[in-house]
């Protein structure tokens, strides 16, 4: 067993773990964050994925001891409490059905944001080809994205937003 110190979604974590034991087993077994859920363990499909330190991963394709010292961030914690701008939009262009992969897909498109608030169509799909949805064609998916986008950088450019940026 090996000790780990992991922040998720805010809340410091310490425990002894095998060295084999991935970090989405121990976010949703050890931690309880169930959200975050397992669509093939292969690294193919991208549900799992959470952010490590702000950069999203696979966290069937990270060992719980690489995770010791990082902060790691879920669809549980992404909204801080409230709803995450990309879980609106998701909401809003229907762009879920099962939503097997949805946790997964807004993970990942926050990371895509994050380095690209004004992203094209293509540069959505690309930035999003290693999550995979078997439900919805990723239409509504590209377009909850660029919705997400727009309402982010209506946000920051509110009279509010700018007050803020300028007090
Ligand atoms: Fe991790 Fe599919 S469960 S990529
Ligand atoms: Fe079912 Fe994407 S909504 S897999």
């Amino acid at each position: 067993m090996t000790r780990i110190t992991v922040k998720v979604d805010g809340v410091s974590y310490t425990d002894d773990v095998e060295p084999r034991l991935l970090l989405v087993h121990y976010l949703r077994d050890v931690v309880g964050k169930t959200g975050t859920p397992i669509g093939c363990d292969t690294t193919n499909c991208g549900a799992c994925t959470v952010h490590m330190d702000g950069m999203s991963v696979k966290s069937c394709s990270v060992l719980a001891v690489q995770a010791d010292d990082t902060e790691i961030t879920t669809i549980e914690g992404i909204g801080n409490g409230e709803w995450h701008p990309l879980q609106s939009a998701f909401r809003e262009a229907h762009a879920l059905q099962c939503g097997y992969c949805t946790p997964g897909m807004i993970m990942a498109a926050a990371d895509l944001l994050r380095e690209n608030p004004d992203p094209s169509e293509q540069e959505i799909r690309d930035g999003l080809e290693g999550n995979l949805c078997r439900c919805t064609g990723y239409q509504n998916i590209v377009r909850a994205v660029r919705r997400a986008a727009r309402s982010s950088q209506a946000a920051q450019s509110s009279p509010a937003a700018q007050a803020g940026a300028t007090s």
